[in-house]
């Protein structure tokens, strides 16, 4: 599993709301699996669909390919009608769980509900991955503030001695998805990063804000993977529509091994 410290390059693939056959599910993973399994500095992450995690995690083997899930209950039992538990997503083999993922947001998702799963979620000993980003840059520079108003919502009451399972995806909304708006230049991206970075920092202090991986999200594919990562400085990526394909995620992951 992932070492924070360490600094792997953490990629994790978001296959959303896809594919609709377990059969499929299993075609990609083990595309993915037979590649992935051969990179030491590269950690993977497949998140699919719930339904898939516990026949998926029957086919993980070693540490460098680990299952995580698209979002989490924060509550670990009990009468909550079609949830997801932290508890029942560690016993099926997910490390990583995504958090605050823009979509998820728009379907109603609130900072309160977000922190209370980042809670629930770090003190089962998982992985989160809380996602971050505004919906568009104005010229002023209010999306900077919207980013910290984020983080600082989704974080408020976390143990320091508990960030080095966070993980933190910087996801700006106009550039994820078939209708993005564009991509982020390279030298934006190392912008926001330091940001984040300054305000996790400010939050908590700077030896534990660096041990926590800061990713970059929206419209990643293996062209654009190389200055994400080395000009942008982005501990790792977030991977939504390519993911789906083992062959591009696997020259993503193969470019990020090498950096
Ligand atoms: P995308 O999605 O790579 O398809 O833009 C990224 C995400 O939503 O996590």
């Amino acid at each position: 599993m992932q070492n924070q410290k360490q600094k792997k390059q953490l990629i994790v693939g978001n296959w959303k709301m896809n594919p609709w056959k377990a059969e499929d599910a299993r075609k990609i993973f083990d595309g993915v699996k037979k590649e992935a399994g051969k990179l030491g500095s590269v950690q993977t992450v497949v998140c699919p669909p719930f339904v898939f995690l516990s026949d998926l995690s029957k086919r993980v083997s070693g540490h460098r390919v680990v299952l995580g899930a698209q979002d989490v209950f924060s509550e670990m039992e009990g009468a909550y009608t079609g949830e997801i538990s932290p508890l029942m997503l560690s016993s099926v083999g997910a490390k990583y769980i995504i958090i605050g993922h823009s979509e998820r947001r728009a379907l109603g998702e609130t900072d309160e509900s977000i922190n209370k799963k980042i809670l629930a979620t770090l003190k089962m000993g998982l992985y989160s991955v809380l996602c971050v980003g505004e919906n568009e840059r104005d010229a002023e520079g209010n999306y900077l503030q919207f980013v910290k108003n984020q983080l600082e919502s989704a974080l408020l009451k976390v143990p320091k001695r508990m960030l080095t399972n966070l993980v933190i995806a910087y996801e700006p909304i106009w550039a994820i998805g078939a209708k993005a708006k564009g991509v982020i230049a390279p030298a934006d991206l190392l912008e926001m990063i330091i940001f984040i970075r300054k305000t996790l920092s400010d939050m908590f202090d700077r030896v534990s804000a660096q041990a926590i991986l800061v990713l970059y999200g929206g419209s990643v594919d293996e062209k654009n993977t190389e200055s994400f990562l080395k000009e942008g400085e982005a501990d790792g990526l977030l991977v939504g529509r390519v993911s789906l394909s083992s062959e591009k995620f696997i020259k993503i992951l193969q470019i990020a091994e090498k950096i």
